[in-house]
């Protein structure tokens, strides 16, 4: 027996007598079936994901072989364990609710089970930050490997990719343009392999963020799925894991503030999610980085567009992979980017961006500096009295002529409300209204779905009418596309202006300022601030009153105030 506890040896069970407790570990774990020599080995966990309920980790089984393979070729023992999953469409109310919850499981697993580093096989849109912001937690030294995104699907000789493609026929199919059985179709042609959605959605741009971060090896976000690289990435990881057992290369070294800018930086040039706001927040603040959204505007002014993907532009990730994925994008924006960021290599960010690479870039997906997309970033957010702590909007994949706009609101109360008066043609709105959800926010019952992107009432769509201003405190799918104004904070079921805005309040939306105001006096905001209702009743037992007490707003990412290190 070692001194120094190694693998199975660490974080033994405490009976009072230490060589007691590793000879009774080790006799289980004998019963597994291993040597002593493999027994002795350091150990590295495998963080596995895989499950029946998500389906952007089908092919995650052969790529835990590949990772296996990567560690034991390297010296290491490795041994998956299971921990929650998330696939998006599967939770209600809403993936996001659990995404803490998943965090948590992660952290404490990390903590609790005997490894000397971690490899965190993540994917689906909440996976990829619940792990990170467990693995920042617990410290010990961990590396990502990402599911990669799924290929396209073809129909009618037009290529498909979920889920940007799936929200366009749906909004043909509401207007009558697409019949019962073309849809039908469509929907078995949308997300054909396995992986993670094929656009620049939530899953892809956390995939490029984990990347920027430098939490995952370089190149390897945007690899398809189902391609062989992924699985040689996968091998890759496993040898990583294993180089980083003993190194002082712990997460709190690679998610700095250096390296949270600089995650920014690729986020606003990707013209990425929206979500990628709140997750980055969670995970920043889990090391005590704060992400402020004034921060986030002074970075867009300098951050162009430079990636032409769906939602915001043309193409698919696997475009994205062809044309030289993120280590072309990351050269593009080099001098933006503070290259002394170390990563999960031990290579800083500058010394990665420098090494050999094939220099191929396709520019009709990548586009130059000195030719970007939009010159500024893709994302932008909004101050005023309807937002007293910022809201975002997705100016890129959003429509201009929209954005300095002063109109009416259109107010609906929930979800239920709006499912229920939507599409009810004596529904009094018209093209220039401004669409307003409430009660769709973190401390709602709802928990935040994507259910920003109101859908344009059935009459408005009939006629032609393709986007409207819409403005929640909910979010939006990152697949997703529209003048969405989103994460309006505080939210209104925590008392915040949105809960006080009523049908036929003026509002105007300045891009340009940056402001969204709420045009009624303040003396009239008190009086129906004193007549609001009382809150909900909150739950009164498990997971949903923890969430119900610890949960922040969207200005904190939507961790949970007793995860936040302070
Ligand atoms: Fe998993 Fe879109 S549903 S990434």
């Amino acid at each position: 027996m070692t001194d120094k506890p190694v693998g199975f040896a660490h974080g033994l069970t405490n009976y009072g007598d230490k060589d007691f407790s590793l000879y009774l570990r080790r006799s289980f774990a004998s019963s597994m079936g291993y040597s002593r020599d493999m027994l002795a080995k350091p150990v590295v966990g495998i963080a596995y994901t895989g499950s029946g309920f998500n389906n952007c980790h089908r092919h995650f089984p052969e790529m835990l072989e590949a990772v296996k393979r990567g560690v034991l070729a390297a010296g290491a023992l490795p041994v998956e364990f299971p921990t929650i999953s998330l696939g998006e469409v599967f939770l209600n109310p809403t993936s996001l609710k659990f995404r803490n919850l998943m965090s948590m499981d992660t952290e404490e697993m990390i903590r609790a089970q005997p490894m000397d580093s971690v490899i965190l096989m993540g994917g689906c849109d909440k996976t990829v930050p619940a792990q990170l912001m467990g693995a920042v937690s617990a410290n010990l030294p961990a590396i990502g490997l990402v599911a990669g995104p799924m290929m396209t699907g073809r129909h009618n000789g037009e290529r498909l990719g979920a889920c940007t493609d799936c929200r366009r026929f749906w909004a043909q199919y509401r207007a009558g343009k697409v019949s019962d059985q073309e849809i039908s179709t469509v929907e078995g042609r949308l997300a054909t392999t396995a992986g993670t959605c094929a656009v620049m959605g939530t899953a892809s741009t956390m995939a490029c963020i984990a990347e920027a971060l430098g939490m995952i090896l370089p190149g390897t976000a945007a690899i398809p799925a189902v391609h062989a690289d992924r699985l040689r990435a996968a091998e890759a990881t496993g040898a990583a894991a294993v180089n980083l057992i003993g190194s002082k290369m712990t997460p709190d070294k690679i998610v700095t503030a250096k390296s949270v800018e600089n995650a920014l930086r690729v986020l606003l040039a990707l013209g990425g999610s929206t979500n990628a706001v709140i997750h980055l927040t969670a995970i920043a603040g889990r090391a005590g980085i704060k992400v402020s959204l004034e921060r986030l505007n002074e970075l867009s002014n300098t951050t162009p567009v430079l990636v032409n993907l769906k939602p915001v532009g043309d193409g698919y990730m696997e475009d994205f992979f062809a044309a030289g994925g993120m280590g072309a994008l990351l050269r593009e924006l080099k001098d933006l980017l503070h290259l002394d960021a170390m990563t999960v290599t031990g290579d800083t960010l500058g010394q990665r961006l420098d090494a050999p690479h094939y220099s191929f870039v396709d520019r009709t997906i990548i586009a130059e500096r000195s030719k970007p997309l939009e010159p500024q970033g893709g994302l932008v957010a909004l101050f005023g009295n309807l937002a007293p702590k910022g809201a975002i909007l997705k100016r890129s994949a959003a429509d201009s002529k929209l954005f300095e706009t002063e109109g009416r609101a259109v107010v609906f109360s929930s979800l239920t409300d709006l499912a229920a008066r939507v599409d009810d043609p004596k529904l009094d709105i018209n093209a220039n209204d401004i669409m307003v959800l409430q009660n769709a926010g973190p401390n709602s019952p709802d928990a935040m779905p994507e259910a920003g992107y109101l859908p344009i009432p059935k009459k408005l769509a009939a006629a032609g009418v393709k986007d409207m201003i819409r403005i929640s405190d909910a979010r939006m799918s990152g697949t997703a596309f529209g003048t969405i104004v989103l994460h309006v904070t505080p939210d209104a079921a925590s008392g915040g202006p949105l809960g006080l805005v009523r049908t036929g309040d003026r509002i105007k939306l300045s891009v340009k300022n940056k402001r969204i105001e709420l045009l009624v006096d303040d003396a009239e905001l008190k009086k129906r601030a004193a007549a609001a209702k009382t809150a909900a009743e909150k739950p009164a037992r498990g997971y949903a009153k923890l969430y119900a007490q610890e949960i922040l707003g969207a200005d904190q990412g939507c961790d949970f105030a007793f995860l936040r290190p302070d």
